[in-house]
């Protein structure tokens, strides 16, 4: 079992392994598979609840899910994104919010997507004992100012940017740092700049881990970002599935006699 604590023992030893979870059973097969980390990643609103961006998804959409993964495993680290406009508006509803995320639902860390707003509030949570995942490069709680979800750390302001946010919320205490959508050459510079683990989604394959979207990985989305990977056809298999009881029932071959 990979702890917060031991994140970066584990990243000397070989990358880091995350993958997001919404539900008990996918959680406890992610848990079987050895995998470090799970995210319960507010793309829960793209994957699962049907909305086309993550902004509509609430506090208690996310705390629902995250319960519902930690009910399905048992030692796996959980870590719960906080959904948009949940944190970085008044600092004590933020701190309040996610701490409610490890006190009320035992999340065992929160992810921001960072930003100058979560600068100090990475500072005030990890010193009340609320680890922190930051968030860098694409933010898609940004789309609608960033003009969707475009690769950044394309020109040499936005790799500053980037650099210069990463190294302040390790600074500020962030025990990890994901990147996501970024040049390959970003994903570098930002794992040499923090003495934290990164941890990379389309950011190349120098940053300390790996983290992918499980609906992505499965075959289960229509529309997979370039920088990901399908690993096998769920949704082949599901369709196949239900076709074949569909028929079995019109046949009368199930349930027999
Ligand atoms: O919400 C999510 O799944 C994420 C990952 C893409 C890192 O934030």
């Amino acid at each position: 079992m990979t702890g917060i604590g031991d994140l970066g023992d584990r990243a000397a030893s070989g990358p880091i392994t995350m993958l997001t979870a919404y539900n008990a059973p996918t959680a406890r097969l992610i848990e079987e598979s050895g995998v470090d980390i799970i995210l319960v990643g507010d793309s829960l609103g793209n994957t699962v609840l049907g909305y086309d961006s993550t902004l509509p998804v609430t506090l208690a959409e996310m705390e629902r899910h995250t319960a519902a993964v930690i009910r399905g495993t048992t030692e796996i680290t959980v870590v719960a994104d906080m959904p948009f406009l949940s944190y970085g508006v008044d600092l004590s509803e933020s701190i309040r919010n996610c701490g409610r995320m490890l006190k009320d639902v035992g999340a065992d860390a929160v992810k921001l997507e960072s930003g100058p707003h979560t600068e100090s509030l990475t500072e005030q949570l990890t010193d009340r004992g609320i680890p922190v995942m930051a968030h860098v490069g694409t933010r898609p709680q940004h789309a609608h100012q960033e003009g969707g979800l475009r690769q950044k750390g394309t020109t040499e302001s936005e790799v500053a940017e980037i650099e210069q946010i990463a190294k302040a919320h390790a600074d500020a205490g962030a025990f990890a740092v994901v990147i996501e959508h970024v040049p390959n050459s970003v994903g570098r510079s930002v794992t040499q700049a923090v003495d934290v683990p990164t941890i990379g989604i389309g950011a190349g394959p120098d940053t300390d881990g790996q983290v992918l979207v499980l609906a992505d990985v499965l075959g289960l989305t229509e529309k997979t970002p370039p920088f990901s990977k399908q690993f096998g056809d769920v949704a082949g298999e599901m369709r196949s599935a239900i076709g074949d009881y569909r028929r079995a029932v019109e046949d009368g071959s199930f349930p027999g006699n």
